[in-house]
Order: structure tokens, then sequence, then C-alpha cells
């Protein structure tokens, strides 16, 4: 059982006390943190949680908790880790770790200064469809990821910090890419090297300083693509989609919109759908574990299981850092609208793998390029000479 300080009680700390007090869990958050004593108070009341509070560090140095959730605006991750890692408390912070990579290595270097236990809290490569899908991947089923697609895209969030670039760090791909960056590490692999970003972004529809439309590649050393796509100007509700696409074999995920409950009302569901639903009336897409869909049973079960157990989470302070130094990379690369080095001083991956291209023999003389079966019947075959490279065809009949 581990007791739990949780800070923030937003959206983000709700689904978290939801998904951590869900299915007669034996965890239970002791204490939580809010901005307002009143917000506090009735968080405290709405979900059964003893004690609250509107002191950061009254909450976190709570004599009776052993774990610390950071689940605050972004401007705020890096005071609350650094008072709960010098309070010797294991620490979970949300996503995006930092605001920027700076400040995600602060944070990784003070938890692990400390020696405090840290997970970082990336829902959605936890969900049970992507779980499911890394499975495949690791046991070889696509072959080699040569690109992988991750969208995210709603009409935008619910709290005023989040549009205040200071504040939250940037737009749309702090905000949202921070996921899609991280769904594609863990397809391509994490210890493949990000290298380099191009990233187009733009201010189309709202009035503010960041961006709230985004489309990058990030390249891996390995030559595998990693390609975000998101928006805060998106109608429709919360698109949450990705593609794997690998030498041998193809995923697509959709997590969010048409999984499965489609419904329709003439006259409208009169309150809450689905996070991001942009409408309650005509075509919905609710969802039955909002928790469970988005991941946080699964993630909090490996970060709580690994604590236990004395092992690294699937996700760490560490992965955190990575995804802010791509995204730092992908800001300068839409601003000199150029590719942009991913600057990781603190790299801990592999260096110099291999490329991914897979050359296959024909024969003596001959690569295959590719085979197909054509409407009469026969195959078509596609040759390069491996001596002159000239690349020729052969049609074998039945
Ligand atoms: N899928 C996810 O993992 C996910 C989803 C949503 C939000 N988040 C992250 O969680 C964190 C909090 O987001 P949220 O959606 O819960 O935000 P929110 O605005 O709904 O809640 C913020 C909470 O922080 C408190 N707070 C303390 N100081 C504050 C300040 N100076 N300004 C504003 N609020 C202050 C508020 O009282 C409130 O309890 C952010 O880092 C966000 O990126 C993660």
């Amino acid at each position: 059982m581990q007791r739990i300080t949780m800070l923030g009680a937003g959206l983000i700390g709700m689904f978290y006390t939801m998904s951590l007090h869900g299915r007669r869990s034996r965890d239970r958050v002791e204490v939580v943190y809010s901005r307002t004593a009143e917000r506090a108070r009735n968080f405290a009341n709405e979900w059964g949680i003893p004690r609250h509070t509107d002191q950061l560090a009254e909450a976190i140095n709570d004599p009776d908790t052993d774990v610390v959730v950071v689940a605050l605006p972004n401007h705020l991750h890096e005071e609350a880790v650094t008072l709960a890692a010098e309070a010797g408390k294991a620490v979970f912070c949300t996503k995006p770790l930092g605001r920027n990579a700076a400040e995600a290595r602060r944070m990784l270097e003070v938890v692990e200064r400390t020696g405090v236990y840290h997970a970082y809290l990336e829902d959605l490569v936890y969900t049970p469809k992507t779980l499911k899908a890394l499975k495949a991947v690791q046991s070889g089923s696509v072959g080699k990821v040569l690109w992988v697609r991750s969208r995210e895209t709603h009409p935008g969030p619910h709290s005023d910090w989040f549009w205040n670039r200071e504040l939250s760090g940037g737009g749309a791909i702090i905000d949202l890419g921070c996921h899609c960056v991280e769904i594609a590490r863990n397809f391509i692999g994490k210890e493949i090297r990000p290298l380099e970003v191009s990233c187009w972004a733009d201010t189309q529809v709202h009035p503010i300083d960041a961006e709230d439309h985004a489309v990058g590649l990030v390249r891996y050393e390995n030559g595998a693509i990693g390609q975000f796509e998101v928006s805060w100007a998106f109608r429709g509700g919360m698109d949450l989609r990705d593609e794997v696409a690998g030498t041998e074999g193809t995923i697509w995920l959709n997590h969010w919109m048409r999984t499965g409950m489609e419904l329709y009302t003439a006259v409208g569901e009169a309150g809450y759908v689905a996070e991001k639903a942009d409408s309650d009336k005509g075509w919905l897409f609710p969802v039955g574990d909002e928790p469970g869909a988005l991941g946080y049973h699964d993630m909090f079960a490996d970060a709580l299981d690994c604590l236990e157990q004395g092992r690294e989470p699937m996700e760490s302070f560490y992965d955190g850092y990575v995804v802010n130094a791509i995204i730092d990379a992908a800001y300068e690369s839409a601003r000199s609208k150029q590719w942009s080095p991913v600057e990781l001083p603190t790299w801990r991956g592999k260096s110099n793998v291999e490329s991914l291209s897979v050359a296959r023999d024909f024969d003596d003389d001959h690569l295959l390029i590719k085979s197909e079966r054509m409407p009469d019947g026969s195959e078509k075959l596609i040759l390069r000479h491996k001596q002159s490279g000239e690349v020729s065809q052969r049609i074998v009949r039945k």
C-alpha cells in the first residue's frame, strides 16, 4: 500500500485520484494540495481524502505520505519535484516534465542526487491498445519500425495557464506533442538516439502568443521517423490516433473516437460526454472507462509496482528529459525553418546504431526490391543487379 500526496486538484488530479482509488485499490491519496483552500476541501470531500491544504510544502512534507504526485501546471513542476526529492519521497510527475530541457534536466539531477524513486506520468504509452501494440512490435510482428505517426488534436485546453506561454512553456507542441513524441520513441526504441527535428508551427486561430497547430518530424539515428501532429484548433472532440509502419507490418490505433461506442442523441446528453468532446448532441463517442482507456490504471500499476519491487518504471524522469530535448529542437526548427539538432548532453541510449535498411538477396547476382501478385495471377519481381545497379523486372507465371 502506498500513501500519497496529490499536488493539484484540477482535471488531471481528478483523473489520477479516480484511478488510484478505483477498483478497491489499496493505495490512497492521504492529502491533497490545491491553490485555494476551498477547492482543496471540496476535492478532499469528493474523493474521501483525509487531509487537505493550500500550502504546497505542507502537503509534500506530510509525515504520513511516501509518494508525491505532481499534477500542477507546468511552471510549478520543478519547484514541487525539488521539494519532494529533498523530503526524500518518491516523486511521480505528470507530462511535460519541464517547460524545456534545461528545467527537465535539473529535475532529473535532483531526483538522482537525492536517490529518490521517480516516474514520469506519460499515460498515453500505457493505454491497453498501446501496450498490446508495443508487445507486437517488440516480438517482431511488424519487422523494423520505419515510421510512427502520432496525433493528438482537440479544441484546446480547459484552463487559463495552458494558454500563457510563460507558464506552460509553449502551445500545442509542449502540451500535446510531448505525448506524441514519447509514443513514437516507445515504438522506435528508446535506445535509438533522436538526432534532429523539422517542424512547422503556427497560430492559426486563437489570440495567443504560442502555436495552436503544429506538425513535426523527428529523425532517429537508425533512419526511423517519428511524426507528430498536434492542434488546439481541431473541431469534433479529441482525436488520439497512432500509426506504426514497419518493414513487415502496420498497426493503426484509434484511442478516443469511433472506438466501438457511438451514441446518437437529438436532445443532447445534458452534460459531460468524454474529455474534450466538442458537443453533447448528434453523434457522440462516449468512453466506458476513461481512466482505463487513457492508460492511467496501467501507468499507476507500473509506477507503484516498480517502486515496491525496486525496479525502474517504463517511464522515468530521463524519458521526460529526452522528450523535452526533442520539443526544444521542434521549437527551434519552427522558428528557423531548418532541421534542428536534438541537444542531449546526457544520452544513455545506444550510439552508432545500424541503419534500418534491409537488402534481401534474390539470387547470387540480384537483390529483391519487391514482388507483387498481378491481376492475371502472375508474380512480378522487381530486381536490382548487385554489380551494375540495373533495375529489371521478371514475371513468374504459375
Ligand atoms: N494526459 C495527461 O497526462 C494530462 C492531462 C491533462 C493535464 N496534464 C498535466 O497536468 C498538469 C495540470 O493540468 P490540469 O489539467 O490538471 O490543470 P488544471 O488547471 O485543471 O488544475 C491545476 C491545479 O493546480 C493548482 N494550481 C496551483 N497553483 C496554480 C497556479 N499558479 N495556476 C493555476 N493552477 C494552480 C490549481 O488549484 C489546480 O488544482 C499539467 O502539467 C498538465 O500538462 C496531463
